[in-house]
């Protein structure tokens, strides 16, 4: 089982080998190994839990966001000759309902197709929905050139740093999309500029990386890659990013940094952040609020770390119980 999750090692492996740079650094058994490090690296990546240095959130911070039972559904068909008879739909968003705050982290946890996505796509005024959804106090109209300011303001950061840069362009052209829809008639020079002030904020520069500008996304590490995605949701100084498992393709030390990036953007600028995770030390060290989702419906919300001491519901719990270290072996 190859994984970078030090979690499911512990609980699923008797024993595990650690590899860094092509080379097996350590091998034993599991709990020797990850309780008793020998490698700086097997050390770095079981230090890697990731730090909680969150600002409180005054409760009359501007209101960012203001969802009131949203649902979505997507239109279905049978597959075959039935399929041009009917329509079907599938609700997977039944009710949600938060409100997100300057500055604030709302976490949002869920087994697989409980309709996290869905709900991320819907705050981005990419599907149709139904029910009341305000960003900075406007709703999307689903009309083009209503929506540019509301898009400008609501930026999105995807799981996948692989597929979710386009392979064709340039980390100059990646980066720079958003000022080419949204500032048209900013002059190349300027926009360069802009790109590069971006690209620091995540802590790419030019000397760090000669030819930054001009290099694919493919020459870079998963890590660096999603630095880049990062500097692509700033550029356009949004107030709420929308993270759609930003961290779970890549490994504890590299997600440790991206969480460290995300908090210090978050105390600089007060953005607002929606973190769909199922990773509970990701919530734990990043989220104010938390909702948690099964089949499309919350079963769960409210402060983040009063809902992981104490999960009411069962769902909470096993995911509570599944992520401490000493949990139960599978
Ligand atoms: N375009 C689509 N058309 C029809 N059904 C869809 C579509 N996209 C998602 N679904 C369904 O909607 C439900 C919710 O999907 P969603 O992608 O929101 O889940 P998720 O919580 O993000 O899951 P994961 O953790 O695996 O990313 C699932 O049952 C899924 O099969
Ligand atoms: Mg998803």
């Amino acid at each position: 089982m190859i994984t970078h999750d030090l979690n499911l090692v512990r609980r699923f492996a008797d024993r595990v080998a650690v590899m860094e740079d092509g080379h097996v650094v350590e091998s034993g058994a599991v709990q020797q190994v990850l309780n008793q490090p020998n490698h700086a690296y097997t050390r770095k990546l079981v230090d890697s839990r990731p730090q909680r240095h969150l600002a409180e959130v005054s409760a009359d911070a501007p209101l960012v966001a203001q969802v009131q039972d949203v649902r979505v559904s997507y239109r279905t068909k049978p597959s075959g000759w039935r399929g041009w008879f009917s329509a079907g739909s599938l609700l997977a968003v039944e009710s949600a309902s938060f409100e997100l705050r300057q500055g604030e982290t709302l976490g949002v946890l869920g087994e697989s197709g409980s309709g996290k996505s869905t709900l991320a796509l819907a705050l981005l005024g990419l599907l149709p929905f139904s029910g009341q959804l305000k960003l900075m106090g406007q709703s999307w109209q689903h009309q083009h050139s209503a929506d540019l300011n509301l898009r400008r303001m609501v930026q999105v950061v995807f799981q996948d740093p692989f597929s979710s840069l386009s392979p064709r362009m340039t980390v100059e052209d990646v980066v720079g999309e958003g000022l080419r829809v949204h500032q048209a008639r900013l002059p190349p020079q300027q926009r360069q500029i802009r790109v590069m002030q971006s690209l620091s904020e995540v802590g790419m520069t030019e000397s760090e990386f000669p030819g930054l500008l001009q290099r694919y996304p493919h020459e870079f590490s998963g890590g660096q890659r999603q630095r880049i995605a990062v500097a692509r949701a700033l550029i356009l100084q949004p107030r709420l990013l929308v993270l759609d498992e930003p961290t779970s393709a890549l490994d504890v030390s590299i997600q440790k940094q991206l969480l460290q990036l995300l908090q210090r953007l978050q105390a600089q600028r007060g953005l607002s952040y929606v973190l769909i995770t199922h990773d509970m030390q990701v919530i734990q060290a990043m989220a104010h609020q938390v909702l948690v989702m099964k089949q499309g419906q919350v079963v769960e919300s409210g402060p983040a770390l009063s809902v992981l001491e104490q999960p009411r519901h069962a769902y909470t719990q096993s995911l509570v119980q599944a992520s401490t270290p000493d949990g139960p072996r599978l």
